[in-house]
């Protein structure tokens, strides 16, 4: 039975996960290489809960009860008491396949290890352990508590019992289990990369500004968000090492290439609203 589930990675996703998790009643171990990212991520849950409470969404209680069940750690071994683990470090397959490994030593042997890589290949991932039938792909959709998709990601190892316990999972953290094969990006994303390439393409040629390019597929396509305003939410640097990611896996494929607007962006260090400055201002 799973009561306590390790968090690895504490910046947009994990903090949100981490949020969905505590509020369904399970301990969390949150861990972050950063120190402030930990800090941030308190902040940002606490923050959230706030506003459900003033939309009568949350009590006061069940807000501080949530609380309660997340503790931080900047090292590794407090989580050696995890039952499952759900990873969200930065999409890079390197530290990801380090981070697995490390665990591979802390966790106990009924374990789930999940991760939440948006396009980077499970069964490499999986590789890196001893335990690869243990070793699954949980990808859950910015922002954790809204969106309700999750997509399990089957590695070529991936036992069936796994499979079983991280849908069931999904499904008390209040979310819906969808299964795929591990393939670059598996649905959403690869379905996804062209939507935001073309988009690219458009604005690089000078058609339709940032604005007029989300207008017209918001409501052209009953979409809530155009695609710039979500790569803004995403992360331009999540969003591009994605794409690079997915174009690198298909061996090039023209398809799925990145655009040289998402690298410079990423050189100026305008991330979209994490750092207040992306398509748009968040000043
Ligand atoms: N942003 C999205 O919309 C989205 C959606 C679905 C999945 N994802 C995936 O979730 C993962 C995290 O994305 P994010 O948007 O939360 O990124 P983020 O940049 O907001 O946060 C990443 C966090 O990982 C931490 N980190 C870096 N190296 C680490 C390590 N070795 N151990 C532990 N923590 C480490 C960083 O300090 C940072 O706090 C990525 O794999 C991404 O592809 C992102």
């Amino acid at each position: 039975m799973i009561s306590t589930i390790g968090i690895l990675g504490s910046g947009t996703m994990g903090s949100g996960i981490a949020q969905v998790a505590a509020l369904s009643g399970f301990n969390v171990l949150l861990y972050d290489v950063s120190a402030d990212a930990l800090q941030r991520a308190v902040e940002r849950i606490k923050d959230d809960l706030g506003r459900s409470i003033e939309k009568d969404r949350l009590t006061q209680q069940q807000a501080d009860s949530a609380i309660g069940n997340i503790h931080v750690h900047s090292t590794l071994n407090p989580l050696h008491r995890s039952d499952a683990i759900i990873e969200a470090a930065v999409e890079d397959l390197g530290v990801k396949r380090e981070l697995f490994k490390r665990l591979d030593d802390v966790l106990p042997s009924h374990a789930i290890l999940a991760t939440n890589t948006s396009s980077l290949s499970v069964t490499s991932i999986a590789a890196a352990t001893k335990r690869a039938p243990s070793v699954v792909g949980m990808h859950f959709f910015n922002p954790p508590p809204l969106m309700k998709l999750v997509e399990i990601v089957r590695g070529k190892q991936t036992s069936d019992e796994t499979v079983h316990l991280v849908c069931d999972l999904a499904q008390k953290l209040g979310k819906v289990p969808v299964q795929c094969k591990d393939t670059p990006g598996f649905i959403v994303n690869r379905v996804a990369r062209p939507f935001y390439g073309e988009s690219l393409r458009l604005l690089g040629e000078g058609v339709a500004s940032v604005e007029e390019i989300d207008r017209i597929v918001r409501l052209s396509g009953g979409f809530k968000m155009g695609p710039f305003e979500l790569m803004d939410l995403i992360g331009i640097d999540v969003n591009y090492a994605v794409t690079k990611s997915v174009y690198e896996q298909y061996f090039h494929e023209p398809r799925f290439r990145p655009h040289p607007i998402q690298r410079q962006m990423v050189e100026a260090g305008t991330l979209g609203r994490k750092t207040k400055r992306g398509f748009y201002s968040y000043e």
